[in-house]
């Protein structure tokens, strides 16, 4: 069976041969041959240039046994590509160029202008189309309209998510007008990530835990849900959210087809509990990649077998990898999962 196959099927709860595994940012800094590249080029200079991204997304392909490519861009592109530029903090984390903070600045963004300028990424999937070799997979990629406006907002990585929280309780239709914009942007973008040769796409919800429980819909999964409603129907959409593994309802009320959970929830309970087939990718703790690789076999083997009786199963990590993470590590989750 091919990688293609195994995630296709996968995503659709068919049998497979073993579970397909990727990892989320499977590319950066961990790897040599990434920080090669990057004394050269600057990240943006790598994401805008087609066969340097191509490039760099083929790069753990050739180190690991992965079964699909993730685009290599960042969900940031969308801001920037609407004129909010980022940047990487010499302390860690992200910088925005400036911030959101009155209608002025919301008025001047966009929508159209985001999809215009991000023709970089169409040009960048058409090389990645010409070299992958078609028994491989290729994952697209965008980041949920919250996540995206809390970058915009605080002005970039935050602690407490003051500014954003504060903007959604005292000025709603500011912080509605600013969320349609980037649903708008993400429809665009993603209807050409599919055109372009994507066979799944992930949304990213990196910051749903900041959201109170009875206003996740409204501050998040709503945009959500109106972003997979305008995609092709039945197009596989993965929709990873942190922070808020038990509330698989809600998740699955977008209508992803497959869901991708963080390390704070049992995958086979939640496979047990849901009244369809769903999809369920994850949940390592990315923190088991820093430490001793026997832990990180024994961990690996263990999702395995808990998630060994149903079909519909991703391997993958709870959350992205980081600069720290030992490539052995890598190499022994993703081995024993190819050897299952
Ligand atoms: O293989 C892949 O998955 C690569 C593509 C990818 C990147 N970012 C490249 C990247 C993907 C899917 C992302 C998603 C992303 N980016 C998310 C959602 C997933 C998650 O981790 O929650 C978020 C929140 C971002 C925003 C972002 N970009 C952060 C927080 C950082 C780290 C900043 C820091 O402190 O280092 C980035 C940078 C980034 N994005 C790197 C890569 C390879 C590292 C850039 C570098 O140092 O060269």
């Amino acid at each position: 069976m091919t990688g293609k196959e195994r995630v296709c099927k996968s995503l659709q709860c068919e049998e497979v041969d073993r579970p397909p595994i990727w990892l989320m940012r499977q590319a950066g800094r961990y790897l040599p041959e990434y920080r090669a590249l990057k004394k050269k080029y600057s990240f943006l200079e790598m994401i805008k240039t087609p066969d340097l991204a191509c490039e760099v997304t083929m790069q753990p392909l050739r180190r690991f046994p992965l079964d699909a490519a993730i685009l290599f861009s960042d969900i940031l592109v969308i801001p920037e590509a609407m004129g909010q530029g980022f940047y990487f903090r010499d302390v860690g984390g992200i910088g925005m160029d400036y911030r959101i903070q009155s209608k002025r600045d919301v008025d001047q963004l966009i929508a159209s202008d985001a999809v215009d300028n991000l023709d970089y990424v169409a040009r960048a999937l058409e090389v990645i189309g010409e070299n992958l070799p078609n028994n491989e997979s290729l994952l697209g990629f965008s980041g949920s309209p919250w996540t995206l406006a809390t970058y915009m907002v605080e002005g970039g990585s935050s602690k407490n998510f003051s500014r954003i929280l504060d903007l959604y309780r005292e000025d709603r239709a500011l912080f509605e007008n600013l969320l349609s914009k980037l649903t708008e942007a993400n429809i665009g973008y993603l209807k050409m990530q599919i055109e372009k040769g994507a066979d799944a796409i992930q949304i990213f919800d990196s910051w749903a835990g900041i959201c109170p429980e009875k206003e996740y819909w409204n501050m998040s999964l709503k945009w959500v849900a109106r972003i997979i409603d305008e995609l092709p129907k039945d197009f596989p959409i993965i929709l990873y959210a942190k922070g808020v593994s038990d509330r698989v309802e809600a998740l699955l009320h977008t209508g992803a087809k497959a869901l991708s959970l963080d390390w704070t929830v049992r995958l086979a309970d939640i496979k047990a509990s849901l009244k369809h087939n769903v999809c369920l990718q994850g949940n390592l703790n990315p923190d088991l990649l820093f430490g001793d690789s026997g832990a990180m076999l024994k961990a690996t083997n263990h999702l395995l077998g808990e998630m060994k009786p149903y079909r519909g199963f991703i391997c993958n990590l709870g959350h992205g990898l980081t600069p720290e993470s030992k490539i052995e590590n890598v190499e022994t989750m993703v081995n024993a999962v190819v050897n299952s």
